[in-house]
């Protein structure tokens, strides 16, 4: 796509306002190539830098990347450790990065976990960026029903006793996001996996086959054409 393509683009309302991508298929991705499952994550972390920027190109709101959850801390260590490393490098060029871009990058997850720096990386990266306008949320140690324990905890502590739905929605971690409208998973399973328990409510799904280092830009524009032939009724007629 051209600078011009972009710019037109950028005149046109996205129907789409909250996209989330669950990013799976790293590792067959890379076992169909005889290579091994960190491999996958590497192209896959290029993928999710390119998909990032084009959501905001294309004049969507925001956007929400399944990186890591709660749950992935099972696999062998060598491959967390790897995507680990992948975080890392992420955070020091994403930093760089915000200087000339719009991005407002937030993190979705229990942070404690992570090591001090990289820790004190994702407060600063959040800290830095939190004046700019195109939202993209990271989900790290990101764990749906973890998130409602936590908002519900977070409500507990500020002297709640009776919880309503609006409660919830603004302790969640995506507070700052438009309602979610679509969730896209790759790699052809049809499970959320712990994902955005609360905030899928009324959002659409989109499932595809392609493993998650061969999404293109293409299939985003897909994706937002699909949207566009869905006739969303939240209940009503
Ligand atoms: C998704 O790809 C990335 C993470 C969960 C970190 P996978 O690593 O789950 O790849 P597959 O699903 O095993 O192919
Ligand atoms: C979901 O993928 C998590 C991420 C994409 C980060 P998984 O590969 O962990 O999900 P399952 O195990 O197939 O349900
Ligand atoms: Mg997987």
């Amino acid at each position: 796509m051209t600078k011009n393509d972009v710019a037109l683009k950028d005149t046109v309302e996205c129907p789409i306002k909250h996209i989330a991508f669950i990013m799976d298929g790293n590792g067959r991705w890379a076992k169909k190539r005889g290579m091994p499952r960190e491999y996958g994550h590497k192209v896959g972390a290029e993928v999710f830098r390119k998909i990032m920027r084009y959501c905001g190109d294309i004049g969507i709101e925001a956007a929400t990347f399944y990186a890591f959850s709660t749950e992935n801390w099972k696999r062998p260590q060598k491959e967390v450790d790897a995507i680990m490393k992948l975080l890392s490098i992420y955070l020091d060029d994403c930093k760089k990065e915000l200087r000339t871009n719009n991005m407002r990058i937030v993190f979705l997850g229990d942070k404690s976990i992570f090591s001090e720096e990289l820790r004190k990386k994702m407060i600063d990266i959040e800290e830095s960026s939190k004046n700019n306008t195109y939202i993209v949320n990271i989900a790290m140690n990101y764990g749906g029903r973890d998130e409602i324990v936590y908002a519900a905890n977070k409500l507990i502590a500020q002297g709640k006793t009776h919880l309503t739905e609006d409660d919830i929605s603004s302790a969640v971690y995506t507070n700052i996001s438009p309602e979610l409208d679509i969730i896209v998973r790759t790699g052809g399973d049809l499970r959320i996996s712990n994902f955005l328990l609360w905030q899928a409510a009324y959002a659409e799904l989109y499932f595809t086959d392609k493993f998650w280092p061969d999404l293109t830009t293409d299939d985003v524009d897909e994706i937002v054409d699909a949207f566009k032939h869905r006739k969303r009724r939240f209940g009503g007629v």
